[in-house]
């Protein structure tokens, strides 16, 4: 006899923000899958777009016949070209072909608009991945690095800013159009980073943790170069965090294209991470594409190395985009 559970998931594609209820589900698997792996499944995007009316996103439900969400997928569409996927199954209904399931269903939701191609992302190099991967057909096509920094071993060094740059906090009401404007610029080659909207900024800036004390802004003759936005997790929240360790985050460094290579990533770098000690943190953590040399350069000479690797697996043939 089948019980319900062993019963073949039912997959659901929902175009809108998911309810409340839906939401809450999806992020109690979130934090089953966490607390299993050691490793959140959905990065902090996603979760933002659970509920929010705007998102480009599908979310694809997988439930078993008493109705428990067993696995989500979140499908980015935004792009004309890629879906970009992020996939969780709860961690007692593995191995039963729910993630096959549901990437089987975003490959047909990918393939609804003809030449675009799919890619999902992986939290963490693990074996799982890699052989979900494998069977879909995918390949790995971008890798985004975590890197950690002890600032007491590597005390951040003094800013040396440019002739004629200064800097200021950035003021909530006032900047979010100039800031946008220069991260659409730095990271227009970004297939995430690049896109972030108004809506994106402000559904930050309402988050807890945002402070404007540590997003600050380089400016010269009041033109907007650069930023450097920090971010510091609760404790015990951030990747690898002890449970009373408080982390803090180079959240995104982005200088115009016409003011790049002045030493502006170097110094914007040093200011964030005298933020982040002056707050009386230990450890900083960023994230950036394996491939985007110049940034993982200016990270390394500030101290920071590498911890671990995010995965994105597509088809085979696909190039890697610059990252951030
Ligand atoms: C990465 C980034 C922040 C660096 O800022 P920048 O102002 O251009 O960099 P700097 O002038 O401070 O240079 C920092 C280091 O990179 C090197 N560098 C800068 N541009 C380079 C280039 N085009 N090629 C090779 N090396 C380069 C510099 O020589 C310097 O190294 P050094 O300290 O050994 O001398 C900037 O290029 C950027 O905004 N890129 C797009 C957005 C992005 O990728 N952000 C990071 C995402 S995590």
């Amino acid at each position: 006899m089948t019980s319900d559970t062993d019963a073949p998931a039912r997959v659901t594609a929902v175009a809108g923000p998911l309810d409340p209820a839906a939401a809450e589900a999806v992020r109690e698997l979130h934090r089953a899958s966490a607390a299993a792996d050691g490793v959140a499944p959905l990065s902090e995007q996603p979760l933002l777009w659970l509920t929010e009316p705007e998102a480009p996103v599908v979310h694809l439900l997988a439930r078993t016949g008493d109705d428990a969400l067993v696995g989500y997928a979140q499908l980015d569409v935004g792009t004309t070209t890629r879906v970009s996927a992020e996939v969780v199954v709860h961690p007692a209904h593995r191995r039963r072909g729910v993630a096959a399931t549901l990437l089987a269903r975003a490959q047909e939701e990918t393939a609804a608009v003809p030449g675009r191609r799919l890619s999902v992302w992986a939290h963490g190099d693990v074996p799982a991945a890699r052989a979900a991967a494998r069977a879909a057909g995918l390949v790995v096509v971008r890798e985004l690095l975590r890197m950690r920094v002890d600032l007491e071993a590597h005390p951040p060094a003094d800013a040396v800013l440019p002739p004629g740059v200064t800097v200021r906090t950035f003021v909530p009401g006032q900047d979010e159009e100039a800031w946008r404007r220069v991260n659409a610029r730095a990271f227009a080659h970004h297939p995430e980073q690049g896109r972030m909207t108004s809506a994106d900024l402000r559904a930050r800036e309402a988050e807890p943790w945002f402070d404007p004390a540590g997003f600050l802004l380089a400016e010269r003759e009041g033109q907007l170069l650069g930023s450097v936005w920090t971010k510091v997790h609760p404790r015990g929240e951030a990747p690898d965090a002890g449970p009373e360790e408080e982390v803090g985050e180079i959240y995104v460094v982005g200088v115009d294209p016409d003011a790049q290579g002045l030493g502006l990533g170097r110094a914007l770098t040093a200011l964030g991470l005298a933020h982040l000690r002056d707050r009386g943190l230990r450890t900083a953590i960023l994230y950036t594409g394996a491939e985007n040399t110049v940034a993982v350069h200016t990270y390394e000479r500030a101290g920071f190395t590498r911890a671990a690797v995010d995965v994105m697996y597509g088809p085979p043939g696909q190039a890697a985009p610059a990252g951030g």
